[in-house]
């Protein structure tokens, strides 16, 4: 059964193409490698034993979109994850946000309905819940005016894709993931941020393998037992399984309504401080830490009540915030090990 999953040699998308193959799922990548590289499909390879097909283009060409789904009209669903996501990014270029997320999603969009492909999970965000007024976050919370160009362009697609279910002609889960880190257990695939990272996890392993001086701490006088932000971090992998499952309940009808949205989180929120610790702990190293001031469009507090997700679709997060932490180091560490990175 063939599965398009675009933007599949980015980060969750490379680890969700590799659950798809050990699932036995036949995968064609679409990915214009605008933040990621063409090496990752034999990356995917080695764990997997197979290497996916890999089409490189830009998913705003219409006409290039259009041709895909002509020559793979056959495809049973689709996992869309190619977007842009610097938070900070999309405010310095909102157009650039917004041209990239929504045209691309309504490109393929469009050509599900020419091909009469039904299935798409959608890449979505806790971000869409801003700043929840009560915790956990379940998905019922109300969406409130994103705090970024970036948050906006998941709200709008969610909204573009409810309108298009409207029409009876597709079927779409929405998955909204809470803070996705670590890296696949072999260490061949992860995050790779280009430049400085923007994420407090990359940002963690690149200072402790002396890419980056020191590790700053953004705020500490947050109303939390540490006074650092808490967010709900939950294992790539775990995330990428999550993916699967939807595919499956897509497919196999089991779905209860033509639209639905899950959670993707574990439950437990963590500071700032947490994770550094738990990196200290597995890593046996000490970070040179700073506490500075909050970083502006920051929230406080966000963690998921997923147990929605953990009942309807079977699915719960596995590993725990050190094993998160101990295999993104991992990766970091075979990252700079290899002659080609
Ligand atoms: C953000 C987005 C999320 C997006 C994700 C991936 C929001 C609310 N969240 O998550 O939707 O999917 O980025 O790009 O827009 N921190 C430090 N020092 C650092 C880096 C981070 O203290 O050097 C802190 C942050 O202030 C935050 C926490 O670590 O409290 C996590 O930050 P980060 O990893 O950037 O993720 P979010 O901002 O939560």
């Amino acid at each position: 059964m063939k599965i398009l999953v675009t933007g599949g040699t980015g980060y969750i998308g490379s680890h969700t193409v590799v659950e798809l193959q050990n699932k036995g799922f036949e995968v064609i990548v679409v990915d214009a490698l605008f933040n990621s590289g063409a090496d990752v499909s034999g990356k995917i390879g080695k764990i997997t034993g197979t290497k996916p097909t890999l089409e490189i283009f830009d998913l705003c060409d219409r006409e290039k979109t259009a041709d895909f789904f002509k020559r793979h009209h056959d495809v049973k669903g689709i996992i869309h994850f190619a977007a842009h996501k610097a938070v900070g990014e999309s405010v310095e270029a909102p157009l650039k946000y917004y041209r990239n997320n929504l045209g691309s999603l309504i490109n393929v969009m469009q050509g599900m309905m020419d091909n009469n492909i039904r299935n798409i999970v959608f890449s979505s965000s806790c971000t869409v819940y801003g700043q929840a007024d009560e915790m956990p976050v379940s998905e019922s919370a109300p969406i409130k005016k994103a705090e970024s160009p970036y948050g906006n362009t998941k709200q709008i697609s969610e909204e573009i894709i409810s309108d298009t279910v409207n029409t009876g002609k597709l079927k779409s889960i929405a998955l909204r993931y809470f803070n996705p880190i670590g890296a696949h257990e072999t260490g061949l695939i992860g995050e790779l941020p280009i430049g400085v990272p923007s994420n407090l996890v990359p940002f963690i392993t690149q200072t402790a393998i002396g890419l980056r001086e020191q590790i700053r701490v953004f705020g500490s006088d947050y109303n939390t037992p540490d006074g650092t932000a808490i967010r709900d971090y939950i294992h790539v992998v775990d995330l990428a399984k999550a993916h699967v499952v939807a595919i499956d309940r897509m497919i196999n009808k089991k779905m209860k309504n033509d639209f639905e949205v899950f959670n993707l989180g574990t439950g437990n929120g963590y500071s700032v401080l947490d994770v550094i610790n738990s990196f200290e702990k597995v890593s046996g190293l000490k970070l040179n830490c700073k506490i500075v001031g909050r970083r502006a469009g920051d929230i406080e507090k966000v963690w998921a009540n997923p147990d929605f997700s953990n009942k309807e679709l079977g699915w719960k997060a596995e590993r725990n915030l050190d094993e998160m932490v101990a295999s993104a180091w991992k990766w970091e560490q075979e990252l700079r090990k290899r002659p080609e990175k």
